[in-house]
C-alpha cells in the first residue's frame, strides 16, 4: 500500500480520540499501531498470519508466559541498558552491574539476621555458602541492608511456581549485621529452562534457539539513602554461562566458585561432603534525583503468612 493511503487510515484512527484521552497511553498506543501497520506492509502480512499471532498472545497471556518471552526476546535486558545509560547520563557510575529480574520472584519471603539457611534440606544438590558484605560507593560497609535472595533447586525449578518444593524454599531476606555482612546457606542451583511446549518453547524452536538460563542466583539489594539493585550471580562453568536464553550473564557478574573440602570448614557447617564457597560483595550507589528510580513497580506474586 502506498505511505499516504496508510497515513490517512492512521489519521482516522487516531482522530477518533477523545478530549480525555490519557496522553501518555494515547502517545504509546497510536505508536505501536502505527509501527503495526507498517510491519504488516512492509512484511506483507496474511490476515491468517495476523489472527495466528494475536491467538498466540492470547494463549501466553493465559498461560502466564509473557513474563517469559519478553526476556527471550532480550526486552528485560534492553530495559537494564537503558537504564544504564540513564545512569551514567546522572554521573553515576560503577558498583556492581544489574541484570533483569526476572518473572520468578515471590515478595515476603522470611527475614533473617545476618545469616540464614536457604534450603529445606530435601534437595540431594550440592551444598553451597555465600558470602560477602554490601558496601557503599566508597567501599564502606552498610550495615541493616538487605538482601532479598532467590534460586532455583538442582531441578531448575523455583519454589512457589513448582508446588511440589516447600513455601519459600530458596527464598529469603538477609539483613546485613553490623559489619554489612551477608551469609548464606543452600544448594547450587540449575539453569531453568522454559516449560516444554509451552507458548514461549515453541517461539524459540521456530527461531532455532534453546530456552535455557544458565545457573544463577538473583539479589534484590537495598540500604537506606541508596538505590536498590536488582541483579543476578552465575555459577561459573556452566556451559550455558554466556548462551542464556534471556542475554542477563554481564561481566562482573561470574564470581570464582572454590571448592571446600577441608575437614575443620566441612565439620565447622555440619556436611560430611566438600561444598561450594562464592565469596561476592554488592556495591550500591547512593540516592539520586538525577537518575530514573531505580525502584521498578511492576506485579508480583505475593504470600503472606
Ligand atoms: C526467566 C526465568 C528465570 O529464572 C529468569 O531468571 C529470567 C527469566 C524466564 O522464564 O523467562
Ligand atoms: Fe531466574
Amino acid at each position: 500500500m502506498n505511505k499516504i493511503a496508510i497515513d490517512a487510515v492512521l489519521g482516522r484512527i487516531e482522530e477518533s480520540t477523545g478530549q480525555d484521552a490519557n496522553p501518555r497511553i494515547s502517545a504509546i498506543v497510536y505508536r505501536m499501531v502505527r509501527d503495526l501497520f507498517y510491519m504488516i506492509d512492509d512484511l506483507d502480512i496474511q490476515p491468517e498470519e495476523f489472527w495466528a499471532g494475536l491467538n498466540y498472545l492470547a494463549e501466553a497471556g493465559r498461560t502466564g508466559e509473557l513474563g517469559l518471552i519478553a526476556p527471550g526476546l532480550g526486552f528485560d535486558h534492553f530495559l537494564d541498558l537503558r537504564m544504564d545509560d540513564a545512569e551514567a547520563r546522572a554521573g553515576v557510575s560503577g558498583g556492581t552491574p544489574r541484570t533483569i529480574e526476572g518473572p520468578l520472584y515471590v515478595a515476603g519471603a522470611p527475614v533473617a539476621q545476618g545469616e540464614a539457611r536457604l534450603d529445606d534440606g530435601t534437595d540431594e544438590g550440592e551444598v553451597l555458602v555465600m558470602e560477602g558484605r554490601v558496601l557503599d560507593g566508597a567501599g564502606r560497609p552498610l550495615p541493616n541492608a538487605t538482601v532479598e535472595v532467590w534460586h532455583a533447586n538442582s531441578m531448575g525449578n523455583y519454589s512457589y511456581f513448582d508446588t511440589t518444593q516447600s513455601a519459600f524454599n530458596l527464598r529469603r531476606s538477609i539483613v546485613t549485621d553490623s559489619e554489612g555482612r551477608y551469609r548464606f546457606r543452600s544448594i547450587v542451583p540449575v539453569g531453568y529452562s522454559v516449560p516444554p511446549g509451552g507458548a514461549t518453547d515453541r517461539l524459540l524452536k521456530q527461531l532455532d534457539r534453546h530456552g535455557t538460563r544458565p545457573a544463577h542466583i538473583h539479589f534484590f539489594v537495598s540500604a537506606p539513602g541508596h538505590r536498590k539493585l536488582t541483579t543476578q550471580i552465575n555459577i561459573d562453568g556452566d556451559p550455558y554461562l554466556w548462551d542464556d536464553f534471556a542475554f542477563a550473564t554481564r561481566e562482573g557478574l561470574v564470581p570464582p566458585v572454590t571448592r571446600v573440602e577441608d575437614a575443620a570448614a566441612m565439620k565447622a557447617l555440619g556436611v560430611d561432603k566438600p561444598f561450594s564457597l562464592i565469596q561476592f560483595s554488592f556495591t550500591l550507589h547512593a540516592d539520586t534525583a538525577n537518575a530514573p528510580q531505580a525502584e521498578v513497580a511492576r506485579q508480583r506474586a505475593l504470600v503472606t503468612a
